[in-house]
């Protein structure tokens, strides 16, 4: 069972206090529902995101946590374009794999993409996308799947941008198109 806590809110706009469904924790793989569809992926094209986003990690510059994150977006055009975590002295300047990942797909020209996947050293639990890299991902899609993978990609866990950034904000609330349509 998906580990969810209902938390308050305030949003600041709105002046409102409201209700959100946020995953906030590493979640134990053995209480949580492991997908074994794809959606929509095939499942070569799984195989490929589980292996690039493993292999991801031996990107990784983190001597400050030891947390090695890898991530991977496969394009709606079929490129795999990977990153990982980049730390810095300056605590404040470390950037996460996903923002890595995106933000080398969108410099390589694609700013649609079908699904990302994120995988850490974890064995026994899976990492779950930070906020910040949540409205980052989300600029590319609402219905970007992601695929949280344990250390060796044995187990997994597959989540919809839109569920666990709900009420979110992107392109179109600026009136421009969404990348993903
Ligand atoms: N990290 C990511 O790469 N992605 C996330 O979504 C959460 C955290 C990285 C940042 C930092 O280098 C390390 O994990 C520990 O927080």
């Amino acid at each position: 069972m998906i580990a969810f806590f209902l938390s308050l809110s305030l949003s600041c706009s709105q002046n409102i206090i409201r209700k959100e469904s946020t995953m906030t924790e590493l979640l134990p793989l053995e209480k949580s529902i492991i997908h074994t569809d794809h959606n929509g992926l095939t499942q070569e094209e799984f195989a490929n995101l589980k292996e690039k986003t493993i292999k991801a990690k031996d990107l990784s510059y983190s001597p400050y946590s030891n947390f090695r994150v890898g991530a991977t977006i496969l394009t709606t055009c079929g490129e795999y374009i990977s990153g990982a975590n980049v730390e810095n002295a300056s605590y404040g300047a470390c950037i996460c794999a996903e923002r890595t990942a995106i933000t080398r797909a969108v410099v390589s020209g694609f700013k649609s993409f079908r699904a990302i996947g994120i995988s850490t050293d974890l064995k026994d639990k899976i990492g779950s996308p930070c906020g910040i890299c949540r409205q980052v991902i989300r600029e590319f899609g609402l219905n970007v799947s992601i695929y949280l993978f344990n250390v060796d990609g044995s187990k997994y866990f597959r989540v919809q941008l839109k569920d666990i950034l709900p009420l979110s904000f992107g392109p179109s609330d600026l009136g421009l198109p969404e990348h993903d349509g």
